[in-house]
């Protein structure tokens, strides 16, 4: 599950080095002046000026002195450094217009911030006195690979400058222009995910109503996208738009489930059902069709346009986001209106409601959990005896809230003891997702704790959940086993799969308790091999954890394990998470 929190995308896993790149917030931030005493420059947001309709202010750069011995600017901080990396390329753009023509081109330079030293530089061609977009080239030589950079705009005449999106990538996942980072999309595909539930979270919603993610103003040219303030506590970019999150499932081969607003903002606003809330139903209905649409239809048409003519497959459509929080109990007619509206027109959508409705039977409900992990422990038969004549159930949001600004070994036991009764389940549970997935891990970025990968502007590491999402996510079978266990303490807890195709038989145990816990288990519906390999992730202690500096510190290690048969005995490791993946016969 995804939204913007915690600088998932502004600072995260979207790729763009330039913050604060289209001064929406109408306040410089991460923008300072680069120059010598003599240049007499100042700088500022010009509200009068910009680039586009969406974009209509601009960073102002007065120069009084300069030349090219003794250059005047404007030097941007990133989202807390600049990750550079030797003989490698970044591809630019800004958008400039000048007072007169005689200022020139603008000197682009990535520069070491302790030692001052250049390490790329690249010159535009001249500004007019007209808004025109510039494009450029960074390429860094031997440099040591570092965050410790900032990015310097330069021009070496006196006179005024406006610039607006100012904008540099690194290398990204399969080459995408305006794309992700490489090293968090294959943390992500390492966990063998199959959708992803966007965009949010509190992030659909936004505060106020104006401030709900508005997927309209999300797709298109960057200078098109006038941005929008994040429930966060932050502007987002926008530059992971709609298309973007679709490209991002289409690059791991993932189907999106997509949520849409549904005329419900936290500040306890919404739309009354009826007329009222109609353009909002419209707008849910133009995005399924901007997602799934042909060439022939408006909005896919308009996808086309945006360089993606392939529709994108959907299948899940959520309305809303947990809607219990609307004390005005509006929902149950809103999700009405919403449900009728988008069945008339795509019949094969299975339908997810955020709480339960009287309305109308909703193909799904969403389910979330946030706990810790001794509540996850003694709730793993949650769903054993759920109707199962429906709905489904998506467990939509869930975690173990224990470490920060990851989560610690001690929530990965709570996690998958949890996931070994989602397993068990999931003739009913037929998806489950953890939130938040992502957290630069930088102080000031942080909003929410326990957050399944962490990152600066160059590395990232994945918590001990996240390895346990990795081993449930790997070692997934098609249907439950049935198996009976001996003795089992109270801190043990598992499941057992197989997956026919393929031919291999899971068992999944979690030793939650700090002993070995020797367990027998009979498998009553499968037979297999004698020998197979299990695969740990454990702990010393349940505050054992990865970091920034020691990411490898909990990961799972493989061994092969012999003398199994129709029963397993095995003597399980104190705070451990195992799956032992066997031959079926
Ligand atoms: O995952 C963090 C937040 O928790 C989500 O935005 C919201 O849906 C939930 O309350």
């Amino acid at each position: 599950m995804t939204e913007e929190i915690n600088h998932s995308y502004d600072g995260g896993l979207y790729a763009e080095l330039v913050s604060d790149r289209a001064f929406t917030t109408r306040r410089l931030e991460n923008w300072t002046s680069v120059e010598n005493s003599a240049n007499g420059i100042s700088i500022a947001i010009d509200k009068t000026t910009g680039p586009s309709e969406a974009l209509p202010l601009s960073l102002k750069l007065t120069v009084s002195q300069a030349d090219t011995g003794d250059p005047a600017g404007v030097k941007n901080d990133g989202y807390w450094g600049y990750p550079l990396h030797p003989d490698t390329t970044y591809q630019g753009s800004l958008y400039a217009k000048a007072d007169d023509a005689s200022i020139g081109p603008v000197t682009v330079e990535l520069v070491n911030d302790r030692t001052g030293a250049v390490a790329a530089r690249a010159v535009t061609a001249p500004l007019t006195q007209d808004w025109k977009q510039y494009r450029f080239t960074l390429h860094t030589g031997a440099i040591a690979a570092s965050i410790d950079n900032h990015l310097v705009l330069t021009v070496a005449h006196a006179g005024t400058v406006w610039l607006q999106l100012v904008s540099l990538f690194p290398p990204t996942y399969r080459d995408r222009a305006n794309g992700n980072r490489v090293d968090l999309m294959e943390k992500l595909a390492a966990m063998h995910p199959t959708f992803l539930r966007l965009p949010g979270g509190n992030y659909l919603e936004g505060d106020h109503i104006p401030e709900r993610y508005e997927w309209k103003k999300t797709i298109g040219p960057l200078v098109d996208r006038p941005t929008h303030p994040s429930p966060w506590r932050y502007q987002s970019s926008d530059g992971m738009g709609l298309l973007e999150f679709l490209e991002w499932c289409e690059d791991l081969r993932i189907q999106p489930v997509l949520a849409v607003y549904a005329g419900y903002s936290m500040a306890q606003e919404h739309v009354t059902p009826g007329p009222d809330l109609d353009p909002y139903v419209q707008n849910a209905l133009d995005e399924i069709q901007y997602v799934t649409g042909g060439p022939d239809t408006k909005w896919g048409a308009e996808r086309v346009k945006d360089g993606h003519p392939a529709p994108f497959p959907l299948k899940y459509v959520e309305i809303g986001n947990e809607d219990f929080f609307d004390r005005s109990g509006s929902y149950d007619g809103r999700y009405e209106q919403f449900h009728k509206a988008i069945k008339a027109q795509y019949p094969d959508l299975q339908l997810i409601a955020t709480t339960s409705v009287k309305s109308i039977r909703p193909d799904v409900i969403d389910d979330h959990f946030y706990r810790r992990a001794h509540e996850f422990f003694s709730d793993t038969h949650h769903y054993d005896n759920t109707d199962r004549s429906g709905p489904k159930i998506f467990v939509g949001e869930w975690a173990t809230r224990e470490g920060s600004p990851t989560p610690n070994m001690g929530a990965a036991l709570g996690d998958a003891a949890w996931m070994t009764g989602l397993e068990r389940n999931s003739d009913i549970v037929v998806m489950a997702s953890y939130a938040p997935l992502f957290v630069n891990v930088n102080p000031d970025a942080m909003q929410w704790s326990s957050d399944l990968i962490g990152y600066d502007a160059m590395h990232s590491y994945g918590s001990p959940s996240y390895y346990a999402q990795v081993m449930f996510g790997e070692y997934r079978g098609e249907e439950v086993v049935a198996s009976s266990a001996q003795d089992a303490g109270p801190l043990l807890f598992w499941s057992a799969t197989r997956d026919a195709a393929k031919g291999l038989f899971y068992l999944k145990v979690v030793n939650a308790s700090p002993k070995p816990q020797p367990l027998e288990i009979r498998l009553d519906g499968a037979s297999i091999a004698a020998a197979g390999r299990l695969i740990t992730l454990k702990g010393k202690t349940t505050s054992d954890t990865n970091t920034l500096t020691d990411p490898d510190h909990i990961v799972p290690v493989t061994r092969p394990i012999t003398g199994l048969g129709s029963t397993i005995h095995h003597t399980f490791a104190p705070y451990s998470v195992n799956v032992l993946e066997v031959r079926t016969k």
